[in-house]
């Protein structure tokens, strides 16, 4: 692996990308400080350029070159949560690039727990600016296999990192102002911040554009997926006509429902095993030609938010 690693930290310095294993999700990986290797994120990807990407550090310690200023509570939350699932929205330090930032005047950090990114980053001694290793609108990648059906030969490496923790991008926080507002709903919940906080975050997401995740159509398989309650779900079994077959049927708690032009597969009934199987199972039916994905929903409480936003999305037009 180490050969690997070396050969991923000459690949950033020559200003090529390296597909990265995180404990979120792979990520796409170019030099944070080259605007030609930043560029060929936006193509390989085919993202709009003015959608701003995540800064990956090795250590919180690397933080003051990216940013101009860190608030108590954002430091709080960096005590907390790092290395891991979380990103963190500062104002940006005036040397970073706006291809990095979409213009803005903050930049998103993370500090991921993940060994090879680990081993990467303290290598490369620099900021990694890596989004998800997909095509734009496409779900997140969870192995290294993935990064390779999603992305072939515009990565110069994909490093193998095994299937991924956590499996879902990370909670996005942004702390760049006074106030404290989840951007994008992940892993590390809103209890366990305003834990950490000690405060109550304020009710209802904004929907701010600029982070890609928040747009409903995104995080979306190529099959259409609709999600139900049991109950709906049951009488939509029921009714489905022999041109509405086959379909795949995502169930949690349901029992039942089995017949022919129906398949079945049993997701995990805790939050955690749910989302570290979820892209990786969509990804496994989008390529089985069923007409439908039909999902029974999860529950509404706060461990499981970030599982249901991605449900959410990825069931946007279904
Ligand atoms: O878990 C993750 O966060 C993964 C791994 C690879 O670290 N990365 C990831 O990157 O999900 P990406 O680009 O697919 O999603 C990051 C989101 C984008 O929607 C982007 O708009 C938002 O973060 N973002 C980045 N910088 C921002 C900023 N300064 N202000 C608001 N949103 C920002
Ligand atoms: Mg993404």
């Amino acid at each position: 692996m180490q050969f690997f690693i070396n050969e991923a930290i000459q690949i950033l310095k020559q200003g090529g990308l390296v597909a990265m294993p995180t404990e979120t999700v792979y990520g796409l990986g170019a030099d944070a400080k080259n605007p030609v290797a930043l560029e060929k994120i936006f193509h390989a990807k085919q993202r709009p350029m003015d959608h701003p990407l995540i800064v990956h550090l090795a250590d919180v310690s690397q933080l003051g070159e990216w940013v101009s200023h860190v608030s108590p509570m954002a430091q709080k939350l960096a005590d907390a949560f790092w290395p891991g699932p979380l990103t963190l929205i500062l104002p940006k330090a005036v040397q970073v690039l706006d291809i990095v930032t979409g213009g803005q005047k903050t930049v998103g950090v993370r500090v991921p727990r993940h060994p090879v990114a680990q081993a990467l980053l303290r290598g490369f001694d620099g900021g990694v600016a890596a989004p998800s290793a997909n095509r734009f609108g496409r779900i997140s990648p969870t192995t290294a296999e993935a990064v390779r059906e999603e992305l072939g030969d515009a990565v110069d490496l994909i490093l193998e990192g095994g299937e991924c923790e956590v499996g879902l991008e990370s909670t996005i926080v942004d702390v760049s102002g006074e106030g404290v507002r989840i951007l994008r709903p992940g892993m590390i919940t809103a209890e366990q911040i305003e834990g950490v906080l000690g405060i109550r975050l304020q009710e209802g997401m904004e929907k701010v554009p600029r982070v890609s995740g928040s747009m409903e159509s995104h995080y979306a398989p190529v099959t259409r997926m609709r999600l139900m309650g049991v109950e709906e779900l049951m009488a939509c079994l029921g009714a489905l006509s022999s041109e509405e077959l086959p379909v795949a049927v995502m169930v949690r708690t349901m029992q039942g429902g089995e017949r022919d032009g129906v398949v079945c597969v049993k997701m995990a009934d805790d939050a955690g095993g749910y989302a570290h199987d979820l892209y990786q199972t969509l990804r496994g039916l989008d390529q089985r030609g069923f007409k439908k994905i039909l999902v029974e929903d999860v529950p509404r409480d706060g461990e499981w938010a970030a599982v249901r936003d991605r449900l959410v999305k990825a069931s946007f037009g279904g």
